[in-house]
Parts: structure tokens; sequence; C-alpha cells
């Protein structure tokens, strides 16, 4: 009997399920393996007791249109920084990752699927350098992976994003109104450009478009006739105004090591009221909603297509790769090359060139 093994590490995101299954159903087509998922990443290995389960094909009957994880996720700690009270009670990290590659050999277990984003992927590539046979399967709403055409999950985000603004369009109209819609992306604008466009919003502002809040007001102005219109704005969490940082919130949770990004809308709406505008503003932060919930249909043909390349990968030898999608095929590339940049909107893309000819405004 071969075993692999299946982390979801970092955020949830929409297809996480869909992955898990196809690993399961590929791998009952060949003889001998058991699938193990690790609860909460790579805790359940790290964990005394261990908390593993068993991934058969009943355990992952019908999980494909299901949101978030059956093995559950954590963005806090990991094999390289597990969280630790110091002799003083002061919270350090300690190096555990060769205690759980030997933890994984005493478990016999010949391969490891992580399935995570970028910071998931560094953790995979550093396993690898010590010897585990890893491989990895991207994963973000965020988009943020170069290595890949796409990442599951992403499209979903934009969809409920998207339906966000049609809601808001209705209500703004009727108001006359400023709404400023907040969605997420981290340092990426993906989410919010591929949005804006699509729900016709007026302005859209990006981290990669740093924004001059004049230029924004110049826009808004132009949608008003005498107190009457309406205005669309959507923001990424990581957008700022020229010269300024992203807006971001302390947070003390043990092991979380992110910068954790909020307040964008906020901060936008208090420039606005600085820089005159007298019309009507309210704000709607999307947050968590663009990660939860069902997976749209291409999000589950891209997490099936991964998960079934991940097996095979493993049953070929792979190690030290991420699938990724290159259109039309499913390929794979070295972890090394999957984390070396991230993918940000660019200025000249013709999607930013687009989204301009058709009025959209990125405040610059
Ligand atoms: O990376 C995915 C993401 O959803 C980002 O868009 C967002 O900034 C972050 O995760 C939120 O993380 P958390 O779930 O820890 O609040």
């Amino acid at each position: 009997m071969k075993r692999v093994l299946v982390a979801t590490a970092g955020g949830d995101c929409p297809g996480l399920n869909a992955v898990i299954r196809a690993i399961v159903k590929r791998a009952s087509q060949e003889r001998d393996w058991e699938i193990l998922g690790s609860i909460q990443a790579f805790n359940g290995v790290l964990w005394e007791p261990t908390e593993v389960k068993i991934l058969d094909e009943e355990a992952v009957a019908g999980i494909h249109f299901q949101g978030g994880t059956i093995i559950e996720t954590t963005n806090k700690g990991g094999p390289f920084a597990w969280p630790i009270k110091d002799k003083d009670g002061k919270w350090t990290t300690a190096d555990r990752s060769e205690e759980m590659i030997r933890k994984l050999m005493y478990m016999g277990v010949d391969a490891v699927i992580n399935i995570g984003g970028d910071g998931s992927q560094r953790i995979s590539q550093a396993l690898y350098e010590k010897g585990l046979n890893i491989i990895g399967v991207p994963k973000t709403i965020d988009n943020d992976l170069s290595a890949t055409e796409a990442t599951f999950g992403y499209q979903t985000a934009v969809q409920i994003a998207t339906e966000a603004v049609d809601k808001l369009v209705t209500t703004a109209a009727s108001h006359n109104r400023v709404m400023v819609l907040e969605v997420m992306g981290r340092d990426a604008g993906w989410i919010a450009l591929n949005a804006a466009v699509a729900g016709g919003a007026e302005i859209c502002l990006i981290p990669e478009i740093p924004y001059d809040i004049d230029k924004v007001v110049e826009k808004i102005n132009e949608r008003f006739v005498r107190d009457r219109g309406f205005t669309i704005i959507v923001i990424a969490e990581g957008a700022k105004a020229i010269g300024k940082d992203a807006s971001k919130e302390h947070n003390d949770e043990i092991g979380y090591a992110n910068a954790k990004l909020s307040g964008a809308a906020t901060r936008l709406v208090e420039e606005l009221k600085e820089a005159g505008i007298k019309h009507s503003i309210r704000k709607a932060v999307l947050g968590h909603i663009q990660r939860g919930g069902i997976p749209i249909a291409y999000d589950r043909v891209l997490a099936t297509q991964f998960g079934v390349k991940a097996f095979e990968m493993v049953m070929e030898g792979k190690f030290g790769e991420m699938v990724a999608f290159h259109p039309p095929d499913i390929v794979s590339v070295p972890f090394k090359e999957a984390i070396k940049e991230p993918h940000f909107v660019t200025l000249d893309s013709a999607l930013v060139r687009n989204a301009r000819g058709v009025g959209i405004s990125f405040g610059d």
C-alpha cells in the first residue's frame, strides 16, 4: 500500500474540495493507493495525537460543489514557524520541519500534495529541499501566481464581486449616491478590475495604480448633474493613494504572518469627503463572502483537472513541482519557478486599456 497525504493550506478558496475529490477518484483507479487528509494544513501531522483522516471515495462523494475544505485549513504557523510559548510566556516560533518529515516516514507516507497559495508553495519548496516527496497545487482567489494562467476560486470570487456591483447599482441609482465596494485580492487588483469591467463600474482603484484623489473626484463629478446621478467605485483592499501605503489592521492572532489588509474603502470615503464630495456616499466591504459558497463551473473544472494532474505527478515521481494551467494544457512547473514572482495587473495590459476604453477611471 502506498500513501499520499493531502493538505489544504492558507485561506480557503472555492474549489478546494473539488481538488481533493479528484485526487481520490484518480487514485482509486490505481491499485494499492491510500489518500490521507491532514487536518488544518500540516497541523494534523504535527499535533499529538496526529489528526489525519482517510479520504476514500465515500468521504469525497458529492463534495465537488461544496465551498471550504473538508480537511480544514489554516494560514497560521506551519512546520517552519510553529508557534510556541517561551519560558517568559512570550510567543515565539520553532522549526519542526525535520520532525514532521520523520513523522511522515513513520506514518508510511510516500508523497505529499500541498494545495495552497504562494506562501504555502514556499513551504513546499523548503520541505522538498529537505528531502520530502512533495507536489504543489496552486490555490488563491487573488490570482497572483505567475506560473499558472489561472487559479481555481478566482473566477468564483470575481462572480460574487460582480453580483455585488450589480446589486449596488440599483440602490446607488435610486438614492443618487456614490457607492464604494471593497473587494479582496491582497496586493493584486485582479478581482477589482474584473468586477469593475463586468459590473460596469465607473471607477476602479487597484494596488498597482496608486490613485490621485482629485482625479477620482473629477470622475465622480462628471457623473452628477445638479446632484442627480450615481457612481460605483470598486476598490481593491490593497489600493492606496499616491504616496500612501495600503490600509492595514493590527492582527494579534498567534502565528499569523501576513499583513491584514483592511480599511481601504473607509479611508477612501474620508478622502473623498475631505476633497469636497458632498454627494451621499456609502461603502460595502465584501470580505470573506467572496471566498465562501459554491465554486462556479469554471473553477470546479480547473480544480478537478488540478487534482487529477497532482495524483498523476505523484505516480510519475515529479516531486518539487507544482501543477499549473498553461492553456489548453495542465502542466507542471518547478516550485522555484512557481514562486519566483507574483502576477500583478500591468498598466499596459489589454484589460486595463479596454477598461479605460469603456470610460473606467483608475484615478490616475
Ligand atoms: O489571499 C486570499 C485572501 O482572501 C486575500 O484576498 C485576503 O487579503 C486574505 O486572504 C484574508 O485572509 P484571512 O482569511 O486571514 O482574513
